[in-house]
């Protein structure tokens, strides 16, 4: 509680302090702060251009609050959730943090570092706005802990028009066997890499995509609950899938962020790349409108989904700031600034898809009737110990290319990690 020194790491965009508004002032009047310190990975592009978009309603909603972006860059939280916890195990929480609904948000709440916020829920109408199955996610033991920002979709293929067109694809692949046969064309035509990648989450992505195909979603689903063996031949057909695909990757993978593989895609050096819908926000973000988008082939109408929430860290500063940034995370004003711009849908059911661009007016109509599965590489489906022992499996297959030990490698990380 009370001060606490502010951990001397590499925050990007930190600073970008936005004037508070009259009524309340500086934060040093004895009755606590007026900061709210808001640490997310949404840095730069349409991540940023979502967080912008709230913070403006936040302002709105909570003025002689100040918004302290502490956001730190990196995909899917790759820097980002190692300083957290390094703070949180500090005793220096910011006053909010980004997590995923499901699985890692589990951590914060067994870890005792997050409040119980379930009385706000019932003040600010919040039970009856979110889908009961969203709410199941963030509820542990009766008690809810966060309140959700979106949901994204993780299992689509992006693409560039233009290269497709040169290389005569014409129709979106529907099938894997589909798909090997666009990236064939793309090839001929020059294109060394047609399927552009990066390191270990995104090739999770990749990997889990192949595996909603091959296992289809109930089976998938049971890769995480328990239900499915991770030894089952299933499994070892997609990694050989996956290594197919692999054969289509920009080889320096293992170097590049999700934005650099999408560079990639803009700069007409592949023609595709799979990537969750923030993808979708951030092309747009750039100036780049010459994309197509599919579900991963195979896929159906399985979403793959996850939530981006925020919390109460336990031993925030200002919990009353923190309450007013979560009410309006949870409103549905908030939830239009943000979510037009983010690429993702609201979580709230009460949104008018007129208000959003075409992407999102598609996903919003596919998430009312699809299959749901969770993810892992986005903490709906696993817990961060299992997500990070994943992502080292497959960041040692880009490398190894060893099936069998890759296969070993994901049993033993369930069997660690599946009842925790
Ligand atoms: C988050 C998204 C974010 C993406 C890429 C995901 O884990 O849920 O909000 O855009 O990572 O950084």
């Amino acid at each position: 509680m009370g001060f606490t020194r502010r951990a001397a790491v590499a925050v990007v965009g930190v600073a970008a302090l936005l004037t508070a508004s009259a009524c309340g002032g500086s934060d040093d009047g004895g009755s606590g702060s007026s900061k709210v310190e808001v640490f997310t990975w949404w840095a730069d592009g349409g991540e940023k251009a979502g967080l912008d978009g709230l913070v403006n309603q936040f302002k709105t909603d909570c003025s002689g609050q100040e918004f302290v972006n502490g956001a730190v860059a990196g995909g899917a939280g790759s820097n980002a959730k190692q300083v957290l916890a390094s703070r949180l195990q500090q005793g220096d929480p910011p006053d909010t943090f980004q997590a995923h609904a499901g699985a890692e948000l589990l951590d914060y709440i067994d870890a005792g570092q997050v409040e119980d916020i379930s009385s706000d829920y019932d003040s600010w109408g919040l039970k009856q706005a979110f889908p009961q199955g969203l709410i199941d996610n963030l509820t542990v033991d009766g008690k809810i802990y966060s309140v959700p920002a979106n949901i994204h979709r993780a299992n689509v293929v992006w693409t560039n028009k233009k290269v497709l067109a040169d290389a005569g694809v014409t129709a979106d692949p529907a099938t894997l066997d589909d798909f090997f046969a666009a990236l064939d064309k793309v090839k001929a035509k020059g294109i060394a890499s047609p399927l552009a990648i990066g390191k270990d989450w995104t090739q999770l992505m990749l990997f889990e995509s192949v595996l909603i195909t091959d296992l289809g979603p109930q089976k998938f689903t049971g890769l995480w609950n328990g239900g499915t063996d991770w030894n089952d031949p299933t499994v070892t057909k997609a990694i050989g899938d996956f290594k197919k695909l692999l054969t289509y990757t920009n080889s320096d993978r293992d170097a590049l962020d999700w934005t650099d593989a999408e560079k990639m895609v803009m700069d007409g050096k592949a023609g595709f790349q799979l990537m969750g819908d923030w993808e979708a926000a951030d092309l747009d973000a750039k100036g780049f409108s010459d994309y197509g988008w599919f579900t991963f082939p195979g896929n159906n109408d399985t979403f793959q989904w996850l939530a981006d929430s925020f919390v109460l860290p336990k031993g925030a500063n200002n919990p009353d700031g923190t309450k007013c940034w979560l009410k309006t995370v949870g409103s549905a004003d908030g939830q239009k600034a943000f979510n037009t711009k983010k690429g993702s849908i609201p979580a709230r059911t009460d949104a008018d898809p007129a208000d959003y661009p075409k992407y999102q007016q598609s996903a919003m109509a596919d998430w009312k009737s699809a299959t749901q599965v969770p993810s892992c590489a986005h903490g709906s489906a696993c817990s961060q110990g299992w997500q990070g022992a994943a992502n080292s499996a497959l960041g040692a297959y880009s490398t190894n290319q060893d099936d069998a030990a890759l296969q070993k490698a994901l049993a033993a990380a369930a069997q660690q990690f599946a009842s925790k």
